[in-house]
């Protein structure tokens, strides 16, 4: 029986090439109902492994929890030592929860409230990441109601022509970080909020880098100007973000690590970036860590030609999976999907899957080379769907189901997220509404 595996591209190590194989896949789909999610924590064990070889041994890897915030898939990484980005307060309680220490968590956002902050200073994380000198003045109001001290990192926005930069929308003129006129004000004005201790410096700019050379690129343009402050602060944090690309489209090419590993060990030399400053580094990573360990199952729900065109329709869609639609990408590109076990000799036919939603962006993929016998109540499994994926997705729109999610751990399959209605939610639960005073 064949292995699920994450990708087919020769080179791609051997993580996500599953621990299941198709026949138990469909077992579970059948169990659980469909749409279904199942991760493999062995693939995200493994990217860890990869990333970690990438980077200086002391290098603290936080696991940007958005990627995929489900509390068994935040435990795996807990279990091997990740700190965590989060970007809320449910995130921040969340990270906590699973095990992860305060000390290695860091917050970023570019409008954190009181309601936020407070929790997090008052649990003595790593890094409030600053995006503005006002919420340093609002880190100074809560440190000083609180009698405590905040540590935190300020984000750098190094502007839209910085090398490494490319057109995201993160860069230069964005909500993201702080310019150099900002950068200049907090650091003449460091003084005023002495409750708030600038450690460090961090610089994010948007996910999946094209190429590990981009990357290099853009952290070395950052580690420029982390020096730069350096002679102004007392800086001991320099962190570099995510980003590190991960495979989701089909023709999407592993990320070659070797040249971040290059940079960084060069970085600490005595004639590299960084000389004889010795800095704590960090890396926020999401998806590279969860991408290819997640897969996305669906059933086939009608099969119709439009013009000549064959559609099968499927139970799942861009509800679950609004970044299979190229939503979240500027182009829509070849999705890797097959049907789920049920080998056949018939023919391969171009087919255009698509979801149950009213809408013409629940286009989950164009052309995939599907056997002309595929029929209602096949499965349809898509891979690289462990990131961004349910959790950076509409789920209410339409009112469909919020499909379950397994977690494989070796032999054991746990259910982390049980299948839920919406209309079991409350807001959309006929009945829950209550007068309230105008
Ligand atoms: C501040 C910050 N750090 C890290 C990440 C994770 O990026 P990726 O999943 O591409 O590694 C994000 C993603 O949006 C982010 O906003």
């Amino acid at each position: 029986m064949t292995v699920l595996s994450a990708s087919n591209h020769p080179g791609w190590e051997s993580c996500g090439n599953g621990v299941l194989n198709e026949q138990q896949a469909a077992k579970l789909a059948e169990r659980h109902g469909t749409p279904l999610f199942l991760y493999d924590a062995a693939a995200m064990r493994c990217a860890v492994t990869s990333l970690r070889n990438a980077l200086p041994p002391d290098a603290i890897l936080f696991y940007a929890v958005k990627a995929n915030p489900v509390p068994g898939v935040i435990g795996v990484f807990a279990g091997m030592g990740l700190g965590a980005e989060v970007a809320s307060a449910a995130e921040l309680d969340l990270a906590l929860a699973c095990g992860i220490p305060p000390e290695k968590i860091v917050f970023s956002g570019p409008a954190k409230t009181e309601a936020e902050l407070e929790p997090a200073v008052m649990a003595g994380i790593y890094a409030v990441q600053a995006e503005s000198w006002d919420e340093l003045q609002l880190l100074q109001s809560i440190c000083r109601s609180r009698e405590l001290h905040a540590r935190v990192a300020l984000r750098v926005n190094l502007g839209p022509n910085a090398r490494g930069e490319r057109r995201s929308g993160w860069g230069g003129v964005s909500p993201f970080g702080m310019d150099d006129e900002t950068l200049r004000h907090v650091v003449a004005h460091a003084h005023e909020v002495d409750r708030v201790r600038i450690i460090g410096v961090h610089h994010h700019l948007s996910s999946q880098s094209a190429t590990a050379e981009q990357l290099v690129e853009r952290f070395d343009a950052f580690a420029q100007v982390a020096l730069q402050l350096r002679a102004q602060l007392d800086l001991e944090f320099v962190n570099f973000g995510g980003g590190f690309a991960a495979p989701f489209y089909a023709d999407d090419r592993p990320l070659d690590l070797a040249p971040l590993r290059t940079y960084f060990l060069g970085l600490r030399q005595p004639e590299g970036r960084f000389g004889n400053w010795r800095p704590t580094i960090g890396v926020e990573s999401g998806r590279y860590l969860t991408g290819p360990a997640g897969f996305y199952i669906a059933r086939v729900i009608s099969i119709k030609r439009s013009f000549g065109v064959r559609f099968a329709f499927l139970d799942g869609g861009v509800h679950h999976a609004l970044g299979l639609s190229g939503a979240m990408r500027s182009l829509r590109r070849p999705v890797r999907a097959w049907r789920l076990g049920n080998p056949t000799a018939a023919p391969l036919e171009p087919t255009e899957l698509a979801g149950p939603l009213c809408t013409p962006i629940d286009r989950l993929a164009s052309a995939v080379d599907l056997p002309s016998d595929l029929r209602p109540g096949d499965l349809v499994v898509f891979a690289n769907c462990g990131a961004y994926g349910k959790h950076a997705s509409p789920l209410t729109f339409l009112g469909h189901d919020w499909p379950a999610e397994v977690l494989i751990d070796g032999p054991r399959a746990s259910l982390v997220a049980p299948r839920m209605r919406c209309a079991d939610l409350p807001g959309l639960r006929p009945g829950t509404h209550a007068r309230v005073p105008i």
